[in-house]
């Protein structure tokens, strides 16, 4: 369903009018051909995103990260002025492919950005696929997209479900756990999560004890809390996200859980919910791609100027929209704006080095990033930094041909 369509002529500051103007101009002096009508009309960014279920927040805190980025540019990337066409995807996967197909067919835009939910994902790479229109994916870690599903349209700016899941099995089994329980919703992401956690700590010498789910987005988490408690494991691996996460933490600790049996995750337990989530969520250890006090130039500078645009805290989701602004500038920036350029485009986003607040980001054949992976702890209501668990982790985009 597309619930707003929005141009942020607002945004939009009469010097960077000017500056496009200008270079069409100077574009046409010097004999360049296209620049100059690709930059005179917008360029439609089809924002595909969860704006409500449990997902919400991080939909819209993506967002919120790459009109940032936007915002920075004065409303223009690589000369474009940037216009949205938002449509809430509700993390369905029933009516995913309708929706891309809308946004792509009747609403025209020149790219998309989306989604969350890795099964969402899947049905919008398959239409990436078919139909060739750039996808940014700002979230979604379904391995598939940068592994058989790779295509040379199809960029990732956040993480492969297994690139942010297989460090945590060394770090479990280095901080003495030998049998774990898994607990996470039954889907694509969830069922990735758990199976790279198990590969890293099986490989270590782990054991895992018992893989418990549920149907995704449900959060009835007590007969499974209350299997957990009868199963006395060393530790548990959790994935949940969003207003999941928030539940399942508050759940566990009010079960009395918290202090006996240590909660172990992908960062996503903790990041954008520890407001909600308070006490419960104090010491809890997870990897991820960021870590909320990163302290370089880029991260700080993140972090003030996403607070005074929103009056927020910003988490990895804003990180993820933000970057994916990034990367999409460093496109049209090599192709002079003209995003139908699709060689050049798609040529400088490959070979893109990113400044990005979550550290050095770069990307791999398949187009997922490379990255560092981080150890955090919930310190004080923060997801802090306690190690980095992984240097310039790439997933190894198994069954990926890029044609
Ligand atoms: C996913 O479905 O791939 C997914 C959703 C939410 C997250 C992380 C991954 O926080």
């Amino acid at each position: 369903m597309t619930v707003d369509n929005k141009v942020f002529k607002d945004s939009v500051s009469r010097r960077a009018f000017l500056s496009t103007a200008a270079m069409g101009a100077s574009s046409l002096a010097f004999g360049l051909k296209t620049p100059a009508i690709a930059q005179s009309v917008p360029l439609k960014v089809g924002v595909m995103l969860p704006f409500s279920g449990t997902f919400a927040k991080l939909g819209q805190f993506i967002e919120r990260g790459f009109q940032l980025y936007v915002d920075e540019k004065s409303g223009a990337l690589g000369g474009r002025r940037i216009e949205f066409v938002r449509l809430d995807d509700e993390s369905k996967p029933e009516t995913a492919t309708d929706n891309i197909n809308r946004l792509v067919g009747r609403d025209k835009v020149d790219v998309v950005l989306g989604t969350v939910h890795s099964g969402v994902a899947m049905a919008m790479v398959k239409v990436a696929r078919d139909t060739g229109v750039p996808l940014i994916i700002p979230n979604a870690g379904a391995d598939e997209a940068t592994g058989p599903l790779c295509a040379s349209n199809i960029f990732r700016t956040s993480f492969s479900n297994w690139q942010v899941s297989q460090p945590m099995g060394k770090v479990m089994f280095d901080e003495g756990y030998r049998n774990v329980v898994t607990i996470t919703w039954r889907y694509a992401a969830g069922t990735q999560m758990t199976k790279g956690f198990k590969e890293g700590f099986e490989k270590a010498g782990g054991k895992i004890v018992e893989d418990l789910t549920l149907p995704f987005p449900e959060v009835e988490f007590q007969a499974l809390i209350t299997r957990i408690a009868q199963l006395k494991p060393d530790a548990v691996f959790a994935f949940f996200a969003g207003g999941g996460a928030v539940k399942f933490v508050t759940d566990y600790a009010a079960a009395g859980l918290k202090g006996k049996i240590p909660l172990y995750g992908t960062g996503f337990l903790t990041d954008g919910t520890l407001p909600a989530q308070g006490a419960a969520a104090e010491g809890i250890r997870t990897t991820l791609h960021y870590a909320d006090d990163l302290d370089t130039p880029s991260n700080r500078r993140f972090l003030q100027n996403f607070k005074t645009k929103t009056g927020e805290d910003g988490d990895i989701y804003a990180v993820q929209g933000y970057d994916s602004a990034a990367l999409l500038e460093a496109g049209l920036v090599a192709a002079g704006g003209d995003i139908q350029a699709r060689d050049k485009v798609f040529g400088a986003m490959a070979m893109a080095q990113i400044d990005s607040p979550r550290g050095p980001l770069s990307f791999s054949v398949a187009h997922n990033p490379v990255q560092n992976i981080y150890l955090r702890e919930v310190r004080n209501g923060e997801n802090v930094l306690v190690s980095t668990a992984g240097s310039a982790v790439a997933d190894p985009a198994r069954g990926c041909k890029m044609g």
